[in-house]
């Protein structure tokens, strides 16, 4: 009791004055946060931020003021757990206040859920606060829950890609803003970017101007020019150099503008360390897992292995679409760097998808993650969300155990967008 109280307390002390810009009543965007310490109060206060900017009439209060709001069309919840996968302080009655109020418009929802991979119910509170807004009538999906873990930027940045596509808006979440320090811009001199593939996609090597310290898993930010937001791109080191896979969008104005690329171009970039999808060198066995450009940071990784069994399982249209990659692999392996790979090949042969390997493998993925293996995740959020399904399948059927207890001791890293 007297702990609430002084976290109570402690909470009050860290938020300054909340800021609405729009009334309760005005606003179209209510954007509710639960917290303990304040952690997810500053994110949510940045993509408050984020969304004036956008000109839109933003509303934005506790979880436990939840109440009627006239205007309102979305509803954004940010929340963190506490306890064992309970509540925070200020979200212990969010559950009887929804079920009582049926909201006076329908209401699109959208739920943010903080938490650590260290406990075992890892966010749990916000998987319950969605389950909730999904059973009641009045709210209705906007997007899926996303877990965010320890206030991870890229975690964030991922949900923030999720938004921003399905809402078409281009919100940003200023780094000053949720306590981050911004990164130095560098430049970097294109050495290499071959034809584009007939997956509209292309592979290109940069070398930085200065001696910088990377690694493969890490972050390349650009802010293209006539746009304000930074777009991201997963990289590989080899050597001093970074190799990236970027997929061409149509309209794409950065996708676009490093696909022209020509060689001796300078790109003005700045790098961002990405620690939670960073190789681990000492693991029993290494499961690289990925579609589309999500094979980039492995291309690195696969030079970096130097004593650990290593298997890729790589995702996409067709058998040519892994031509630009397949230099990589073969010499990972044939200097005993890589086991072997297996490629889902989606409109070839018999339709497959990454997930469907991992299904038919079930005895062997069970064996590797009961003995400590590492299973890294990167490229589309849908693919992630396929693999966590059938591997928790996996681990429930065989091991008697939930997929996110082998999240919580770090065997599951990911980097999807
Ligand atoms: C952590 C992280 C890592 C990433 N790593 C990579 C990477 O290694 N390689 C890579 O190619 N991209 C990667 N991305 C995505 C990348 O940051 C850009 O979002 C992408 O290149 C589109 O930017 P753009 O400026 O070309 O498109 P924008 O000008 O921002 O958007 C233009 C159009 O493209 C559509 N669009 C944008 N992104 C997608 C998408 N993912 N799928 C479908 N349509 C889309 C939009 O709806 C819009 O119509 C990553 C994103 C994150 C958050
Ligand atoms: C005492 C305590 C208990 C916690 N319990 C959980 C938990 O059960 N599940 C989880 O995912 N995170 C748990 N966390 C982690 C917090 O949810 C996480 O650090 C979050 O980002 C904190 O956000 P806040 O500062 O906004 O409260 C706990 C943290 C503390 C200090």
């Amino acid at each position: 009791m007297l702990g609430g109280l002084i976290n109570r307390l402690k909470r009050k002390k860290v938020s300054p004055k909340t800021r609405k810009k729009s009334s309760k009543e005005d606003a179209e965007y209510i954007l509710l946060y639960g917290t303990q310490s304040g952690n997810t109060q500053t994110m949510a206060k940045a993509f408050f931020k984020g969304l004036l900017a956008e000109g839109k009439k933003v509303f934005m209060d506790e979880l436990d003021n939840y109440s009627l709001y006239e205007n309102a069309t979305h509803l954004i919840i940010f929340t963190s757990t506490y306890g064992v996968g309970g509540p925070p302080s200020n979200g212990n009655y969010f559950e009887d206040l929804i079920k009582e109020k049926e909201p006076l418009n329908p209401l699109k929802f959208s739920v943010v859920a903080f938490g650590s991979t260290s406990f075992p119910e890892f966010c749990q509170f916000g998987v319950d606060v969605d389950k909730w807004l999904e059973s009641v009538s009045g709210f209705e999906r906007f997007i899926p829950l996303v877990k965010i873990n320890e206030q991870s930027i890229s975690d964030i940045r991922s949900w923030l890609s999720l938004w921003n596509r399905t809402s078409g808006m281009e919100v940003q979440i200023g780094l000053k803003d949720i306590g981050k320090k911004k990164s130095k811009i560098e430049d970097f001199i294109v050495l290499e970017n071959p034809e584009i593939n007939e997956d509209n996609t292309s592979l290109i090597k940069l070398r930085p101007k200065n001696q910088i310290s990377f690694q493969s898993g890490d972050l390349l930010g650009i802010i293209p020019e006539g746009s304000q937001k930074p777009r991201m791109y997963s990289i590989a080191r080899i050597g001093d150099d970074i190799h990236l896979s970027v997929k061409k969008h149509d309209k794409g104005i950065c996708s676009r503008f490093l696909c022209n690329l020509q060689k001796e171009d300078i790109v003005v970039a700045s790098l961002e360390r990405n620690e939670s999808f960073h190789f681990v060198p000492d693991a029993p066995s290494v499961w690289l897992i990925g579609n589309g450009t999500g094979i980039a940071p492995y291309l690195g990784m696969m030079e970096e292995n130097q004593h650990s069994p290593l298997k890729l399982i790589w995702g996409g249209r067709t058998e040519s679409s892994f031509h630009i990659y397949k230099p990589y692999a073969d010499k990972a392996i044939k200097h005993g760097r890589m086991e072997k790979y297996e490629l889902a090949l989606s409109r070839e042969g018999n339709s497959k998808y990454v997930q469907d390997i991992l299904a038919e493998e079930e005895n062997e993925v069970a064996r590797a993650l009961e003995s400590g293996a590492v299973f890294m995740l990167c490229g589309s959020m849908a693919m992630q969300d396929s693999v966590l399904k059938v591997l928790n399948k996996i681990t429930n059927d065989k091991l008697d155990r939930a997929i996110s207890s082998f999240m919580n001791n770090g065997q599951i890293l990911k980097d999807c967008y």
